[in-house]
């Protein structure tokens, strides 16, 4: 945390104490994995430091936060903006904050939704915040994406958008917020998922 800039630092301080424990444990997370999976883990706790900087902050300045930055909300974001707390964490990092590591913005702004193009550290990052232990304890069924974590990342993602699909086709969102209105996956994650899936089946057909 200390190679980051002091304003980011006394933002991740501001923040409610839940959310700045759910960021330290991704962190945990995040190193953990880089090593199981020789990649930066530098970099990918970086990611994790930031990823999260405005998912404290109000859908109503969420949308006013689109206007500033000239994001094109789209109308799943527009009813939940929740769901802007990524995309706009990384406009803000890149043009308040001078990030300019593309890996490190692409995980920022793809951590809740994931992207079907995402690999390395974004892929890193979308599992790394799922599967940090407190959302475990929430969501006892997701060890398994832990477990598949440790293997492969990818399966991991997948496995955990299908829980995801399936928990909010029941109706059972996580702690009544967000998606609950939509009972389905937003389009981009869904997009994400079909992506995963394809990639997973074409991998199992070569092996
Ligand atoms: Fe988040
Ligand atoms: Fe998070």
């Amino acid at each position: 945390m200390d190679d980051l800039p002091p304003g980011i630092r006394e933002r991740l301080r501001a923040l409610p104490a839940g959310l700045r424990g759910h960021i330290e444990r991704v962190v945990v997370e995040a190193r953990r994995l880089a090593a199981v999976h020789r990649m930066d883990a530098e970099q990918a706790e970086r990611a994790a430091w930031l990823h999260d900087l405005l998912r404290a902050t109000p859908g109503d300045e969420l949308l006013a936060l689109t206007e500033r930055y000239g994001y094109q909300a789209n109308e799943v974001q527009r009813r939940l903006p929740m769901l802007l707390h990524g995309p706009l964490a990384a406009e803000l990092l890149r043009r308040e904050y001078g990030e300019r590591d593309p890996d490190v913005l692409d995980a920022v702004r793809w951590h809740t939704s994931g992207d079907p193009a995402m690999d390395g550290l974004p892929l890193l990052l979308f599992v790394a915040d799922k599967v940090e232990p407190e959302k475990l304890r929430l969501h006892p069924g997701q060890d398994e994406v832990r477990e598949l974590a440790n293997r492969d990342l990818r399966a991991a993602a997948l496995r955990y958008l299908e829980l995801l699909e399936a928990r909010l086709a029941a109706g059972l969102p996580p702690r009544g917020r967000g998606r609950q209105a939509a009972g389905a996956l937003d389009p981009h994650a869904e997009a994400t998922r079909a992506a995963l899936e394809a990639a997973v089946r074409q991998r199992g057909r070569r092996t």
